[in-house]
């Protein structure tokens, strides 16, 4: 009998009974791909009609420890970890080749190893001499780290096996190759067995376990969303490719916040720490300019100031354009569709651009009111109040809202010696007595008040 084949779609990994353009469960296009079964074993009867070994019950009120940490003495990533590796646990790494995760996670077996943990780095793409090299070059060729160059994941199980490090590195899940799975590796069922196989191996033994995932162009870790399911925190690290800022941010963790970030710097020497991020993306900034208005944000846990930059200029096509780098281009639309309905300001005819300097990308409602200022600044050709930072989230109706966390905030603008901001009315200021803390209920009274417009 011919073996039956499933296609599967490389991005949700749905599978469907033959191929199609677009997958129905994630709406991907050209995603779907034709692979072997996972399991081809003989059909079992079902899983209840034998007895299984009985499952110990708990309750919730049992004492639980905190699980012991090892901290890597590298703050950044400590901070986006939740404080530390937690033994036994699965970490997903994803990120845009070049960007700088074997890099990084190279510096961080190394602190690892210095700070007592047994660890491994498994590379599937480089030789165990390049690895060294890049190890020399970035200082840290005396750490203890244990290099293996393999690709095939029962060796490697196997060698984990027999070595049972604390930390195991595998640089990338998308090279393993699993034997017993009848397809190519960076396929979704190879990527998916190499995932399930490594995070089953770290409960089982307590290992900690970080995979390097490589991101497609769309932005999703290659393969599968259905390894970010499996592991315990799933680690993004971006950043532009002309700036030298990379980001560590969490978007899951079941050890800590998610949406902390980490901020790194890529040098001659590897990546250092960037301890005080306000003050790196607002360091290149210009003398007050018509369309630049400093946001104060909050990254994870953390206050970060940064700039939003705005050009808006009369076009010359039918259609305007709308660009944004660092910001979500629905939310301009909706921005520039508030200071029309609410504030009689259009922006028909005039292309605009808005832009997050420094290549940090900003996803929170509270910048709201700063694009808003920085498109009427650009617009007004004005420049905003200088040393002024502005947050706040609007509405359809064009009314302000208070915003989480105002006073860390507050705190971050005060500290970076900033004398005024800019914020909703019924904000939560605290006492602030050297910072001038200007509160409005709707956007038209910002327009009307800072730019005489409206
Ligand atoms: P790498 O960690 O290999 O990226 P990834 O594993 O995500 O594919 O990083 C490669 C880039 O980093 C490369 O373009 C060179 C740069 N780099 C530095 O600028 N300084 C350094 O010390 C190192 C090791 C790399
Ligand atoms: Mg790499």
């Amino acid at each position: 009998m011919a073996k039956k084949l499933n296609f599967i779609c490389q991005s949700c990994g749905a599978v469907h009974p033959r191929w199609s353009g677009r997958c129905d469960g994630c709406g991907a296009w050209n995603s779907i791909v034709e692979e072997a079964p996972l399991s081809a074993g003989p059909a079992k009867k079902t899983l209840g009609a034998q007895r299984g070994s009985p499952v110990a019950l708990t309750d919730l009120s049992t004492e639980e420890a905190p699980p012991p940490r090892t901290t890597s003495r590298i703050d950044e990533l400590d901070r986006v970890l939740g404080g530390g590796l937690v033994p036994g646990s699965a970490i997903l790494v994803g990120g845009d080749p070049g960007i700088g995760k074997s890099t990084l996670l190279l510096q961080a077996a190394a602190s690892f190893a210095k700070a007592g943990l047994n660890s491994v780095y498994v590379s599937g793409e480089e030789a165990s001499a390049q690895v060294r090299m890049r190890a020399q070059r970035l200082g840290l060729g005396d750490a203890p780290v244990r290099l293996a160059a393999e690709t095939n994941l029962r060796d490697i199980l196997t060698m984990l096996d027999t070595e049972r490090p604390d930390l195991a590195i595998i640089d990338s899940v998308q090279t393993m190759w699993a034997d017993n799975v009848d397809s190519s590796p960076g396929s979704v069922s190879q990527v998916r067995a190499a995932a399930h196989e490594l995070t089953t191996f770290a409960k089982k033994r307590g290992t900690s376990v970080i995979l390097v995932g490589h991101v497609t162009k769309e932005g999703q870790i290659a393969g599968p969303r259905v390894v970010e399911h499996m592991v315990d925190t799933v680690l993004y690290f971006e950043g532009e490719r002309g700036h030298q800022f990379r980001i560590l941010r969490a978007v899951k963790n079941r050890f800590g916040p998610a949406d902390e970030i980490g901020v790194f710097e890529m040098t001659g020497g590897g990546l250092a720490e960037v301890g005080n991020p306000s003050a790196l993306f607002l360091s290149d900034r210009e003398t007050p300019a018509p369309g630049s208005v400093v946001f104060a944000g909050i990254e994870g846990t953390r206050p970060v100031l940064c700039e939003f930059q705005a050009l808006v200029s009369p076009t010359p096509h039918s259609q305007p354009r709308r660009s944004t780098v660092g910001w979500d281009g629905g939310r301009l639309a909706m921005i520039l569709a508030v200071l029309e309905a609410r504030c009689g300001i259009p922006f028909t005819g005039l292309d605009v651009y808005l832009n997050v300097a420094g290549g940090l990308r900003i996803g929170e409602p509270a910048a709201d009111l700063a694009v808003a200022a920085a498109l009427l600044s650009a617009r007004e050709d004005t420049a905003l109040p200088p040393q002024s930072v502005v947050f706040g989230e609007i509405s359809l109706s064009g009314a302000l809202r208070p915003v989480g966390q105002t006073e860390n905030r507050l705190k971050e603008a005060q500290k970076l010696g900033f004398s005024s901001a800019i914020a909703p009315a019924r904000s939560k200021i605290g006492d602030r007595a050297e910072l001038d803390v200007r509160q409005y209920a709707d956007l038209a009274a910002v327009v009307g008040e800072l730019f005489g417009a409206g």
